[in-house]
């Protein structure tokens, strides 16, 4: 992981968390099942003006093109015991509880998601969780 190391976004931190597990988790499995020479996870973060930018991408091989448009859909699943809520979820809990968004994108070697959130640029502690 690599990013500037004092910037702060303020949510729920178990939100955070279940939203970067749900991404990590989804690479691992595309790297579980893809096999690359050298599977890899990487997890950058960046600010962007007043924006956090955090990067999560895999050397899996990406999602097939035809439906790269569902990924986000609730239930949408291509794994067995797969229920399809991660990306729903995650997004749903971006947009709505935390200002922020969720972008997909092929990358050269495998998918790439892109989570942006408003910095806190407030300085007072109103005992919400902040990351990092
Ligand atoms: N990193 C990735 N590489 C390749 N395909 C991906 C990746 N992340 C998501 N997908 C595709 O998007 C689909 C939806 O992902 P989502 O996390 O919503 O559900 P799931 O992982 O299938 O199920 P669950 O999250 O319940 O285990 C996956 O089934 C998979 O086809
Ligand atoms: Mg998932």
């Amino acid at each position: 992981m690599s990013g500037p190391e004092n910037s702060e976004i303020r949510g729920h931190q178990n939100e955070f968390s279940q939203m970067l597990l749900n991404l990590v988790g989804n690479a691992k499995d595309a790297l579980e099942e893809h096999k690359p020479e050298q599977p890899e996870i990487a997890i950058e973060t960046a600010c962007d003006g007043d924006h956090a930018i955090i990067t999560v991408r895999d050397n899996a091989g990406g999602v097939p093109p035809e439906i790269a448009e569902k990924i986000f859909d609730p239930y949408f699943t291509t794994k067995e015991k797969g229920t399809g809520i991660g990306l729903y979820m995650t997004k749903t809990i971006l947009e709505k509880h935390m200002r922020g968004s969720i972008a997909f994108r092929n990358g050269e070697r495998g998918a790439e998601f892109t989570v942006t959130l408003p910095l806190d640029n407030t300085s007072e502690d109103n005992g919400v969780g902040s990351w990092p």
